[in-house]
């Protein structure tokens, strides 16, 4: 099912040499937590390598890229530019990659906003995107410290954490993002 190294060079190639060892640090990090949590780690491996597959940097080519696929882009797709590479990848790992798994092509859709009600697996590859060990913020490492207990606990502390930081940087707030954090605002309270 992982044997994705065969798509390595393609993937890099579209993605960047920089990007393609974060998507390392992530899968990596991504097993530690499925490990720690009892989810699959074959699963989160290779959730987590291809959780960036299609990012692409120049926002017109991923435009196109979401066209090509028939990607309708929604309102907050147009705001928001990087969902766009979430929900693509989640394409690409279906159609290009031979990935059929839902939870997988769902925890890489959904790995920039979060979404309410969360699986496991999704949980955990949108907390190893946020705290894989080159990340360096105020917060990571209560998020690092969080992930390692409580899953719930660590997507509230970390979807609160962006949300503060989208506010400060005056940028667009996803929809689903809010909702995601009110979830687990209800779970955490
Ligand atoms: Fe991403
Ligand atoms: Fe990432």
């Amino acid at each position: 099912m992982s044997n994705l190294k065969k798509y390595e060079s393609e993937i890099k190639s579209r993605i960047g040499e920089k990007r393609f060892l974060h998507t390392l640090r992530v899968a990596e990090t991504a097993v530690e937590l499925a490990e720690i949590h009892g989810i699959d780690s074959e699963k989160a491996k290779i959730a987590g390598l291809l959780h960036d597959c299609a990012k692409i940097k120049d926002i017109n080519l991923l435009k196109l890229e979401a066209k090509k696929y028939d990607l309708l882009l929604t309102q907050d797709m147009m705001r928001a530019p990087q969902i766009i590479h979430s929900h693509l990848g989640a394409i690409l790992a279906n159609r290009l990659y031979g990935i059929d798994d839902e939870d997988i092509l769902n925890a890489i859709a959904y790995h920039t906003t979060g979404r309410p009600n969360m699986s496991g697996l999704e949980k955990i590859i949108f907390l190893a995107d946020y705290i894989e060990p080159k990340r360096n913020f105020p917060g990571v490492e209560r998020a690092r410290e969080l992930a390692r207990v409580n899953l719930d606990k660590a997507m509230y502390f970390a979807l609160n954490n962006t949300l503060k930081f989208l506010v400060e940087e005056d940028n667009f707030i996803a929809t689903e993002t809010v909702h995601a954090r009110n979830f687990y605002w209800e779970m955490n309270n």
